[in-house]
């Protein structure tokens, strides 16, 4: 064994020792636990290393299938797994028909409009299965699709996007739903990248009070599609309020069509569902990366289904007769699992919002909790924070009452945590902590809640099936309990992942399986752990704790932003010649962004580029992406290769040490920058409250992953 003073000259970035307090355990329910689907500890052993792949047949189960497989786990073609192989199934009769024999009657989705005065709907299966069919044969017979065409949504928070991507699913069709909220630009973007001749919107919908022009999106999504060489053909328009114009933009002839009326023409109209290979694709969801081009996560449909059912089960712990509340956004992969696919292929109720959750005020999420009598709930801790900022005590005015609570996203501080059980849950519910990711189809980190206490600020344990591994920069087994960090890793596939990078099956490989391969031509999978792009710690009692991205992603609110994409935003704007992306510690959307811009020759600083620097942003990729501020510097401090030193600039925006600067090209700049950057801050009074350890390594690690 290493001694203490040998291993610390070891340690590079990765591997950082990290210290922090060792919060307490916290069990469940004995009231939680007698309910809970997962309560006989046997689970494990079903599902223990020794069991692998055999142990997913269990997920798999959980399905209909029209053929059965006969290969769990086919490796021949490592890293691109195939789950289930020579089964056929279909995804739309997996979440819709199959119930409509007991369960027609039943609410499938409970959806809730942001207008308070608004009526609730509430769509039973049957009736989802008749809207499901019919938009499946105008998708069929109006815009000719078929299995494997891709299709690009761009919709908000209404019944229309499940039904939507049902309906595709049920033709074989694989469907690409941008975040809604994203703009028009980053929406042609990916519908380009997919090849998506159709795009399928919605006229309008609510944000904060505003009823907002969605339409005008499609516009500029067909227009940047057609720069980046593909026609999108037709704009399939749903919308707010059927045979009512919400929209100022025009409808552009022989291309937009309002699906309403088109749907008409096919009422009462049946599609048998296609029965695609379980290794069919079944949709794409594009993410942020290290360089500017969106990756295109590919999920197949056996796998991936199963895996959702499955998680949904044990770790959302959802009953038939449980009313479910996943409070995210379809347009990210977690409301693809968790408000639509899981719970639906479960035969649950689902619920979905569509505005904002402090909208008209700090109650109305706990309104519709009571109202509906949620006992599920699931969120993101950017929002436990701003509910918990906005309404500290608002939760014990309403009587609802949730016996399972889940968050995902961003690692959630103890603090929080603790607000969110004990005040949000009224300390009756049991909280997983949700550690994954849009490649990976569903929960890889979490602890299974009835069977292992809760621990504020870790994610838990892997899931079942799921063997984590901590490596260090060399491959090396970073022990448990060492108290260092390094890249978290997954030793084994399993049926959720996806399957490719839409179109870039060399990133695919490169990004996520080059790093700790050491073989490229083996069949094994043991020779190919997948890398998650985090850094993490894990506990002596094996619980992990995720630190953040080792790449040059900043999370906003739960929301990845590729740094390379921020600034080839503001690449775009003339007087700009160079451009850096750094988070900022931020006390409600966990970390903010902020931009440093240098300028061309002749141009000179000004509240103008200022402004243009977020509009662009907000152009091309969307509101979210917005940056907290714009700092226009003289020079970037830079090695003497030219590399922008990220870190540098980070520290600097976050008031911590620039550490060591004598190697760079010009380092007298870090003094220029810093001056004018934090008396600035001062002045708006803006510093950062004191980093955590995490935090602070967080920022010294930033941008070095290139
Ligand atoms: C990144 C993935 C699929 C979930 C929604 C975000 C961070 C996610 C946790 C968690 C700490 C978390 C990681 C991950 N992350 N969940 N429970 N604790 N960090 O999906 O946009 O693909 O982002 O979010 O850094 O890599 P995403």
């Amino acid at each position: 064994m290493a001694t203490q003073v040998e291993r610390e000259t070891e340690t590079s970035e990765a591997q950082i020792a990290v210290h922090w307090r060792e919060e307490e355990y916290i069990h469940p329910s004995p009231k939680f636990i007698g309910q809970a689907n997962a309560s006989d500890p046997a689970i494990f052993e079903r599902f223990s290393e020794k069991n692998f792949p055999e142990c997913f047949k269990e997920y798999a189960d959980l399905l209909s299938w029209d053929q059965y497989w006969h290969t769990t786990l086919d490796t021949s073609n490592a890293p691109f797994w195939k789950w289930f192989v020579g089964g056929k199934l279909n995804a739309s009769y997996n979440c819709v028909d199959r119930h409509l024999a007991k369960d027609r009657n039943k609410a499938a989705i409970i959806w809730v409009p942001e207008p308070e005065a608004e009526d609730t709907q509430a769509i039973t299966y049957q009736e989802l299965y008749r809207r499901v069919n019919e938009f499946a044969a105008l998708l069929q017979d109006f815009c000719g699709l078929k299995a494997g065409d891709r299709v690009t949504l761009h919709m908000p928070m209404v019944p229309e996007l499940p039904v939507t991507m049902l309906a595709c699913a049920r033709l074989g069709v694989i469907h690409s739903e941008v975040f809604g909220g994203f703009s028009g630009a980053a929406c042609g973007d990916r519908a380009a990248d997919s090849g998506s001749e159709v795009l399928i919107t919605m006229d309008a919908y609510y944000r904060s009070g505003e009823l907002i022009d969605h339409k005008i999106k499609a516009d500029e999504a067909v227009t940047v599609s057609s720069e980046k060489g593909n026609e999108i053909k037709k704009v399939l328009v749903w919308q707010r309020y059927p045979g009512k114009s919400s929209s100022p933009t025009p409808m552009v002839p022989d291309r937009d069509v309002f699906v309403n009326e088109l749907l008409n023409t096919y009422r009462g109209k049946i599609v048998p569902p296609v029965s695609m290979p379980a290794e069919a694709p079944l949709f794409l969801m594009y993410t942020s990366g290290t360089t500017a081009r969106p990756k295109g996560c590919q999920h197949s449909t056996g796998g991936y289904l199963s895996y959702v059912a499955g998680t949904s089960k044990y770790y959302q712990d959802i009953h038939p007769e449980d009313t479910y509340w996943c409070m995210a956004d379809i347009g990210w992969i977690t409301g693809h699992s968790y408000i639509v696919y899981g719970p639906l292929a479960l035969g649950a109720t689902t619920v979905m919002y569509e505005g904002v959750p402090t909208y008209p005020d700090a109650g109305r999420a706990w309104r519709i909790a009571e109202r509906l009598n949620v006992n599920i709930f699931h969120t993101a801790p950017t929002t436990i924070r701003m509910l918990r900022k906005v309404g500290p005590d608002e939760p014990k005015k309403y009587n609802y009452h949730f016996k399972h609570m889940t968050t995902v996203g961003e690692p959630i501080e103890p603090g929080v945590w603790e607000w969110y059980y004990n005040v949000v849950g009224k300390g009756e519910a049991a909280i997983v902590d949700t550690w994954w990711q849009t490649e990976n189809g569903g929960f890889l980190g979490s602890t299974l809640p009835a069977l292992q206490p809760m621990k504020p600020g870790s994610c838990g344990p892997g899931v079942l099936g799921i063997n984590p591994v901590i490596l260090d920069e060399e491959g090396n087994v970073v022990e448990a309990g060492s108290g260092r960090a390094g890249n978290i890793c997954i030793r084994n596939p399993w049926p959720g992942i996806f399957q490719t990078v839409y179109g870039q099956p060399e990133r695919f490989v490169e990004i996520y399986y080059a790093k700790y391969n050491k073989n490229k031509d083996s069949k094994d999978w043991h020779d190919w752990p997948y890398f998650a792009g985090d850094g993490a710690l894990q506990a002596a009692d094996g619980y992990f704790r995720i630190l953040g991205r080792v790449d040059d992603v900043i999370n906003v609110a739960g929301h990845r932003l590729g740094t390379k994409e921020l600034e080839s935003a503001c690449l775009t704007i003339e007087e700009v010649a160079e451009a850096a992306a750094v988070p900022v510690m931020d006390e409600v959307r966990g970390r903010a962004v902020e931009m440093y811009v240098a300028l061309k020759p002749g141009n000179k600083p000004s509240k103008e580029i200022e402004e243009k620097v977020g509009e662009s942003i907000e152009r091309l990729i969307g509101k979210v992406a917005r940056p907290k501020a714009v700092w226009v510097v003289a020079d970037m401090p830079k090695t003497r290769s030219g590399k922008i030193m990220r870190r540098v600039i980070a520290s600097i925006s976050n008031f911590t040490d620039v550490g060591d600067i004598t190697t760079l090209a010009n380092p007298d700049i870090v003094d220029t920058i810093r001056h004018q950057v934090q008396a600035e801050k001062v002045s708006r009074g803006q510093q950062p409250r004191e980093l955590s350890p995490t935090e602070l390594e967080e920022i010294k690690r930033f941008g070095q992953a290139e």
